[in-house]
């Protein structure tokens, strides 16, 4: 073959020769550049045997058929360079390292803590800290209590039955209140009794910024020789300073009324309200009902055989929600249950 058709088939496969990694850019630099047996160096040594009047022209295509092999692994090069270095752009080697998302440290819900404090205040009163099932019977939840079967105090508070009420069925309900650990604690105990009983209870109420399904409660209750109804306030206003005063929500003063009111296992009975300062408001805040409560009905005591003549007593049943809320300013019962962690995180 002559060197002027080897020119052009170098130059044609240099034209094609991939240039795609650094390895193949090392390999087109030895097959076309290499010193010793590159393709180039080969046809520069036969230039010598070309006929004379060749030689020039040929001599110059030879330079050019480098320069175009040089042109090509430059620009190769060049492309694999900046091919790299735009994919590391992601790589930002000042950044830290990269490390799982730490994880946050959580808190006491502010409805555990809320009772939490309100079981703590108590307990520094001498009180001892009872439980009942979720799951009640009519005895407890109702009739002990003095609530007469088949009668509309029973719709006092919405009732999710589980079985019908007597008498079609045994009447067993997600309980209403905590008022039934009154009568358990009283099957069990002789008096001087004085309890608390915190727990989750159910009603079958419109959900609104104040009610909800469930809620919680810590039922009070105080039985022994000579308890009065003095009794009953004294230690709901301690217990208001007590758990009111330390805080600075907007209750912080405790202002609190009793109302006369109606329970069928308390006679009498009050129900107690808090002032909601609010300057919103007018009147510059509202009251807010926290519990209900009253003196032990003797039929409640009479129904778990204490003798009523000899023993009087007292109860309360207070709403957890209402002290979160009061405490800390909360105005919709349902952000205690929605779990939204920004709202949760402030307490
Ligand atoms: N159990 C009543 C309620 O849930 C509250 C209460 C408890 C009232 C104890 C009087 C005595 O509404």
């Amino acid at each position: 073959m002559s060197l002027d058709a080897q020119i052009a088939a170098v130059q044609a496969e240099i034209d094609d020769a991939p240039i795609s990694d650094a390895e193949a850019a090392e390999a087109f630099r030895v097959r076309f550049l290499g010193r010793k047996s590159g393709a180039i160096t080969d046809l520069f040594s036969q230039l010598g045997t070309a006929p004379p009047d060749q030689r020039r022209d040929l001599g110059q295509r030879l330079n050019a058929l480098k320069q175009s092999a040089q042109g090509r692994l430059d620009a190769g090069l060049a492309a694999l360079a900046t091919e790299t270095t735009s994919g590391a752009t992601d790589l930002d080697l000042t950044l830290p390292g990269r490390v799982p998302a730490p994880v946050e440290r959580g808190s006491l819900h502010v409805l555990s803590q809320t009772l939490a404090d309100i079981q703590d205040i108590f307990r520094s009163f001498g009180f001892a800290v009872a439980r009942g099932p979720e799951i009640e019977d009519d005895w407890h939840n109702f009739s002990a209590l003095n609530f007469p079967a088949n009668h509309p105090a029973r719709d006092m508070q919405d009732t999710f039955f589980l079985e019908p009420p007597p008498p079609d069925g045994r009447g067993v309900v997600l309980r209403t209140h905590t008022s039934p650990v009154q009568v358990r604690v009283l099957e069990q105990t002789e008096p001087p009794v004085r309890v608390i009983a915190p727990g989750r209870v159910f009603r079958n109420e419109a959900i609104s910024y104040k009610s909800y399904c469930l809620f919680h409660q810590v039922e009070g209750l105080v039985v022994d020789e000579g308890v009065s109804f003095a009794d009953l306030k004294a230690l709901l206003q301690a217990f208001a300073r007590a758990f009111f005063g330390a805080s600075d929500g907007p209750a912080r003063e405790a202002r609190m009324r009793f109302r006369p009111s109606f329970f069928p296992f308390t006679e009498p009975s009050a129900e107690v309200d808090v002032w909601w300062a609010d300057d919103a408001l007018p009147g510059g805040g509202r009251w807010m009902e926290i519990l209900g409560s009253g003196m032990v009905d003797p039929n409640v005591l009479t129904n778990v055989g204490v003798d009523p003549e000899r023993f009087t007593g007292f109860a309360f049943g207070m709403g957890v929600e209402r002290m979160a809320m009061l405490r800390h300013g909360i105005d919709d019962i349902r952000l205690l249950y929605e779990n939204d962690v920004r709202f949760l995180k402030q307490f």
